[in-house]
């Protein structure tokens, strides 16, 4: 193994590419801050029992996909593998709940981390742009959250995404659909593991791929037969609500999510790019969650959106974000002399707010140039000896070629001018 790889399931974002990842994640962001969701951000790791609890001992996240880890001291940590349970457990421990202003509506970023078997889109080590609306039930909060996410994405211009939409009950009505599916699913001709999902978490057997069980899945119970009156209605203004804003979405009554803490809405952004990893973002309500882990009767709603995945969407679909250049202005000295005086030009312009950069290392004019080039500077100063003993810069408009000397007690200020 060579010293400068990756560990496996992980990649590097370096520039020009980590460029699209900052755009998404401030593109995701974006509307969610306009909305009254502010920031939080919490550790990297949790103590264990909190996504057992939170996530779910049935789910493949907790069985078979945490990073969990001893300390010295004894403690049973593990990385953690989404940010809902760490969010609410951070609301709770600051006491945000008794601040009297619910929902307490946050979001987040950052790395994520699943022992998942790497594939195209599937990583050890993802990064997620999450928000979460806590102890509130009021559908207009869930269809707030979806307009959010399609307006993130259409901002950033992807277009073959769908939605999918489902309601998977509440406490009352949950388990009696759960029981009716175990006695249909005990039936059917499956494979051990499969038998034993049935009595953890027979709703993720629905969502199995294989042809020879969904063929057999036909006439399965449907869980839209079982919800109870108040889920439905609930369900139905969630509908009503982001039909009105003009977001299209499918219902998908299969939907079942792969965490265990939800209950009525769930959703999920699929796109049409991306191979079988096509899942760009999911969420949905967990009104049991908080109680789940210790906490008072706390209903909410979140989702989570994956920035790996929608550049990737990005890429599939060809778009490309317009991102400025980051360089306003390329400095390039000509002998030792230019370069005391440019790097003082420099200086005085990044303090006036203006973003410059300069060629280090002593490089001959041409060298120079190709980096100025590359910055996507608009402008270069050029100085050699012969300027300085006339007291000009020589200014270059990148865009049009033309080059003017400018008195260097003023190329600033005549830079500050034409950058407006
Ligand atoms: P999730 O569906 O597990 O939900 O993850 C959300 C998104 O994270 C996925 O749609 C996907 O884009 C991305 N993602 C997940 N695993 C990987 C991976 N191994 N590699 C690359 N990307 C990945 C949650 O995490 C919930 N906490 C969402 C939520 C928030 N529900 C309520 N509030």
């Amino acid at each position: 193994m060579s010293t400068f790889q990756a560990p496996k399931g992980t990649y590097d974002l370096t520039p020009p590419r980590s460029a699209t990842f900052l755009a998404v994640r401030e593109a995701i962001s974006a509307p969610l801050r306009d909305s009254g969701y502010g920031y939080i951000e919490t550790p990297g790791f949790e103590n264990v029992e909190l996504f057992a609890r939170g996530v779910g001992e049935s789910t493949d996240i907790v069985t078979k996909e945490m990073y969990t880890l001893t300390t010295k001291g004894g403690s049973q940590l593990a990385l953690r593998p989404e940010g809902t349970a760490s969010v609410l457990r951070a609301a709770l421990e600051a006491n945000l709940h008794k601040a009297g202003n619910l929902p307490v509506k946050l979001w987040y970023s950052g790395s994520y981390y699943r022992y998942e078997r790497p594939q195209s889109g599937r990583y050890r080590h993802f990064s997620q742009v999450g928000a979460e609306a806590i102890g509130s039930e009021d559908p207009a909060l869930d269809a707030e959250l979806i307009i959010l996410a399609d307006q993130a994405y259409r901002s950033l211009g992807l277009r073959q995404f769908r939605i999918l939409l489902n309601s998977l009950g509440d406490k009352e009505c949950r388990p009696v659909y759960r029981e009716a599916l175990q006695t249909f699913l005990r039936d059917l001709d499956l494979d051990e593991e499969t038998r034993r999902r049935i009595e953890i978490n027979p709703l993720r057997v629905l969502d199995d791929k294989r042809a020879d069980v969904q063929k057999q899945l036909t006439d399965a119970p449907k869980l839209r037969d079982y919800l109870c009156d108040a889920c439905k209605a609930y369900h139905e203004e969630v509908r009503a609500l982001i039909t009105a804003a003009g977001v299209v979405f499918e219902d998908d009554e299969k939907l079942v999510r792969g965490l265990d803490y939800y209950t009525r809405t769930t959703f999920e952004f699929v796109h049409d790019g991306l191979g079988s990893q096509s899942a760009v973002g999911g969420g949905g309500r967990y009104d049991g969650l908080s109680e789940m882990i210790g906490g008072p009767e706390l209903p909410s709603v979140g989702w989570a959106l994956g920035v790996d995945r929608t550049v990737l969407a990005l890429e599939a679909e060809g778009v490309e974000l317009d991102l400025p250049a980051t360089t306003s202005v390329y400095a390039v000295p000509l002998g030792e002399e230019a370069r005391r005086v440019l790097f003082g030009v420099v200086t005085e312009l990044r303090r006036a707010g203006i973003a410059a950069d300069f060629a280090f290392g002593g490089r001959g004019l041409k060298g120079a140039m190709k980096s100025a080039n590359r910055s996507g500077a608009r402008y270069t100063l050029v100085a050699g000896e012969r300027d300085l003993a006339e007291g000009v810069v020589q200014l270059k408009d990148m865009e049009s070629g033309e080059q003017t000397a400018v008195p260097l007690a003023e190329a600033a200020a005549e830079l500050a001018k034409r950058l407006g």
